[in-house]
């Protein structure tokens, strides 16, 4: 079985980790001015990655591509790290080019996510579908 589906989950789970811990620390020191940074390493990275991990484990057939399968993880991992990092910097020091670039990278990566699940939906039997097709 492939690794992907952990490795969305990893992903996801450091993302819930950093994120609570921002969280926390906000509340302590009852300053939130970072609370979308917060907001968006918790529904961005742990959110959106663990879906993606459990479609990857419900549909195995998914993680079977050699290529789009780690690209769709490396664009959708990658960019809902980069994309709370850039909120930071850009709360931080107004800068938003790395927010704006990352927010489209993720664009891409959903993007390549849901145009491989469009087999599964058009299949008259979803279990076959990717199988038949590579
Ligand atoms: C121990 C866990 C957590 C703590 C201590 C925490 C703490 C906070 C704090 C202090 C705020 C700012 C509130 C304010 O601006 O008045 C906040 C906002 C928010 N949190 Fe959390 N949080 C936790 C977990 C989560 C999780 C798991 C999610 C999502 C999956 C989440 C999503 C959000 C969202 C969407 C906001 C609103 C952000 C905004 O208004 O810009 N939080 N949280």
């Amino acid at each position: 079985m492939s690794r992907l589906p952990a490795l969305f989950l990893f992903a996801a789970g450091c993302c819930l980790v950093v994120g609570t811990g921002l969280g926390i620390a906000m509340g302590m020191a009852h300053d939130f001015h970072l609370a979308p940074v917060h907001a968006h390493l918790n529904l961005v990275g742990w959110t959106t990655l663990a879906l993606m991990g459990l479609t990857y484990r419900a549909w195995p057939q998914l993680a079977e591509a050699r290529v789009l399968a780690p690209l769709q993880f490396t664009l959708s991992a990658g960019s809902a790290v980069a994309f709370p990092a850039g909120i930071y910097v850009s709360i931080e020091h107004e800068a938003p080019g790395l927010a704006i670039g990352a927010a489209l990278v993720f664009l891409a990566g959903a993007l390549l996510f849901l145009a491989r699940l469009l087999p599964l939906v058009l299949a008259r039997r979803p279990a076959m579908a990717l199988a038949a097709a590579e």
